[in-house]
């Protein structure tokens, strides 16, 4: 999928299959989603039943059913303490239905993706990641009332003066912006600073932005939909026209989670001397945030909500291969599930019975602890067979921009029944790869064919393997 997202430029024939250029919001985290941009939500019937496919997701009906009750209970707050377990062999959507989940309980709800390993570090405590992991799926949505000046920018002029200081050199004066709303126009002198600001958010004209009139902050709210182009995927926003004055009292959102506000409180940027200076270069490491700290930070959360200026959003932390947590972190996985602001916890493993890391006798099944999977309510997941993964490589190919060729489909699916769901989308992009290369903006049979040839589904690799452990009977050399 990696290779996909590479600027599409630089490979001009196969350039259709390029995604969308990330937006500049996406992270790194983001990008374990991107397989997954199909899936818009569980896809179920106002009654709770699953559609035989339903908002992306093809079968999986019991499954998805189990997810829509869990997320029923979430919404009328019966779920708490209590964790959501997708249990299924790798390649069954069990990531998918965690994605899906959040998306049906809301879309500005913080999604929190970890991996049960990731709480191995040399320098923060296993239990300060499954913290931090929390903190970060805790919403918190801002409301503020400001003063701004907001419209689709009609010009932008900087205005440039000798520089008084170095006799030579220009500096920007002043910069001239015209701003246009349904109702009028108006055109602002502003500070040189603010000018920074507008290079910084890549502001050209037919953007829709906003200046904020005490603090000067410029914010780019999209580009004004009288732009708008016609390609079919895009990464860009459309907004419309603002309508009212130009400079005008806004009610303005912010997101953040608790996490940023823990974060930024670790790291404040207090100081002017050099000491402070030079501490904060040498620690911009990950240090840890202390319990105090979140502590304070909830006490000011606390009070802006009863102010009504903020509103808690409780959101969603999913920890894949969860069988990969010890005995330590499952202890205090119990505790953090007790805590009064806890968001909905999924987690998701492949493991049958397997030993609890940590221990050396305790076995249980999942790899998890009983007191833990008390608290859980388990979900399975099933195996495909040859028409759904067909469906849903379909669907992937659509959102790929890939053409296939008449029989395909068919094979690919086939591909799937035999290795997995998995290997049978890991197919398409090297496919393409090759139809890109004898020429072709269609993916044909005989590209799968020359896959097979390459490369060597899971079940066949192992098959492969001989009795004593190595390859070829051990007489590779
Ligand atoms: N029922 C389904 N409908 C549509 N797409 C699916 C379905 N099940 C799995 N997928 C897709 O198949 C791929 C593998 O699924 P994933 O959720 O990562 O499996 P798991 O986490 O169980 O190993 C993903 O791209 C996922 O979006
Ligand atoms: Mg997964």
């Amino acid at each position: 999928m990696k290779a996909t997202s590479a600027t599409p430029s630089t490979s001009a024939p196969v350039a259709h299959n390029a995604l969308p250029p990330p937006s500049a919001t996406s992270n790194a985290r983001s990008s374990r989603i991107a397989p997954h941009s199909h899936i818009k939500g569980l896809g179920l019937t106002s009654d709770g039943l699953a559609a035989p496919d339903g908002a992306g997701f093809i079968g999986q009906t019991n499954a998805r059913e189990a997810c829509g009750v869990a997320v029923d209970l979430v919404k009328s707050r019966k779920f708490s303490g209590r964790a959501l377990l997708l249990v299924g062999a790798p390649g069954t959507g069990k990531t998918a239905l965690a994605l899906a989940v959040s998306h049906e309980l809301g879309t500005k709800v913080p999604f929190c993706p970890m991996v049960g390993s990731e709480v191995y570090s040399t320098e923060v405590k296993k239990t300060e990641v499954l913290a931090e992991s929390f903190r970060r799926a805790i919403g918190l949505r801002i409301k503020e009332t400001k003063e701004v000046y907001e419209g689709e920018v009609t010009e932008l002029t900087p205005a440039e003066s000798e520089n008084p200081l170095s006799g030579y050199g220009k500096t920007v004066s002043h910069v001239i912006v015209g701003l246009k709303t349904v109702k009028g126009t108006k055109q602002l002198r502003l500070d040189p600073t603010i000018y920074e600001a507008i290079l910084k958010e890549k502001i050209v004209v037919g953007d829709v932005i906003y200046v904020e009139a005490n603090t000067g902050a410029v914010k780019r709210v999209g580009r004004s939909d009288a732009y708008a182009s016609s390609y079919d995927l895009e990464s860009e926003t459309y907004v419309p026209l603002p309508k009212g004055d130009v400079h005008k009292r806004k009610e303005l959102v912010q997101d953040v989670t608790l996490g940023d506000l823990d974060a930024a409180n670790a790291r404040p940027q207090g100081g002017q001397d050099i000491m402070s200076v030079m501490g904060s270069l040498v620690k911009s490491g990950r240090t840890e945030v202390t319990d105090k700290l979140r502590r304070e930070v909830n006490k000011v959360v606390k009070g802006y909500v009863d102010q009504g200026v903020a509103e808690v959003v409780p959101g969603v932390v999913f920890i894949d291969e969860v069988h990969m947590l010890d005995i330590e972190c499952f202890t205090y996985l119990n505790a953090l599930l007790e805590s009064p602001m806890a968001p909905t916890v999924i987690l998701a493993t492949n493991r049958g019975n397997a030993l609890v890391r940590g221990t050396t006798d305790i076995v249980s099944p999942h790899g998890v602890p009983v007191d833990l999977l008390d608290r859980c309510l388990i979900v399975k997941t099933d195996g495909y067979n040859r028409e759904q993964i067909g469906k849903v490589v379909q669907l992937r190919a659509n959102v790929e921009g890939l053409k296939l060729g008449s029989g395909v489909l068919e094979r690919i699916a086939e591909e799937g029944e035999r290795g997995s769901m998995r290997y049978a989308l890991q197919l398409l992009t090297p496919a393409s790869i090759l139809a890109g290369l004898s020429g072709r903006s269609q993916i044909e049979v005989e590209d799968i064919g020359e896959m097979n040839e390459l490369f060597l589904d899971a079940k066949t690799s192992a098959t492969n393997i001989g009795a004593d452990g190595g390859f070829d009977g051990g007489k590779m050399w």
